[in-house]
């Protein structure tokens, strides 16, 4: 069965807060453990939507199951300088590999060109391959920033090293 018979994507109201916040918690707490760190409190998301998410410049679009009417997954779209940026897709566990992130990601797109816009840059976490893939696949094939950081000296973590541009990084 396809994403459109399942799912339908809507804007977020303030009575989905609930909903993102455990959404928001999940997306962050999968990114977390990628590095190696524990989960994200639903209590810190609660927090974290209406000072970094609720912003003016900021787009949330959710998918809603057809037949409980339960919300299954999220984005958020930002404008900054006049472009806009993906800065969360996420869908709930059980509901993955279902066409909700693909559906997602195109009603984002459909939001950017409504808006007189073509290009919507996103990140994604070099070891979160199977998002990489998932959006290589969907066409985002262009490298444009590398968002780089220095390692802080709490980091026990093991690194896979990177050849890239004649350089050596690390992810
Ligand atoms: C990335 C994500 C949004 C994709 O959502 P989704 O509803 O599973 O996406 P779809 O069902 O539309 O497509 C999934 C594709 O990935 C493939 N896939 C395989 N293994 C997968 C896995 N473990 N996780 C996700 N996708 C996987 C599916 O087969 C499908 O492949 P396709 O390109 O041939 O269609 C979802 O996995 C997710 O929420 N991940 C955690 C958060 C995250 O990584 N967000 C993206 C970075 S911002």
């Amino acid at each position: 069965m396809s994403a459109e018979n399942l799912v339908s994507i809507r804007e977020y109201t303030d009575e989905d807060f609930v909903s993102l916040t455990n959404l928001v918690a999940e997306f962050f707490t999968f990114h977390r453990r990628l590095n190696e760190r524990g989960p994200l409190p639903p209590e810190e998301a609660a927090t974290m939507i209406p000072q970094d998410m609720l912003q003016e410049s900021s787009h949330i679009l959710i998918a809603e199951e057809k037949q409980e009417k339960k919300v299954v997954g999220f984005c958020r779209i930002e404008l900054h300088e006049g472009a806009y940026f993906l800065r969360e897709l996420g869908v709930t566990e059980n509901w993955r590999i279902r066409g909700v992130g693909t559906a997602l990601l195109r009603a984002a797109e459909d939001y950017i060109k409504n808006a007189g816009k073509s290009n919507l840059y996103l990140s994604v976490v070099p070891r979160n391959i199977d998002a990489v893939r998932f959006f290589v696949r969907r066409g985002y094939d262009i490298i444009n920033t590398l968002e780089l950081r220095a390692e802080t000296p709490k980091e026990k973590i093991q690194r896979k090293p990177l050849h890239f541009l004649g350089l050596q990084f690390r992810y």
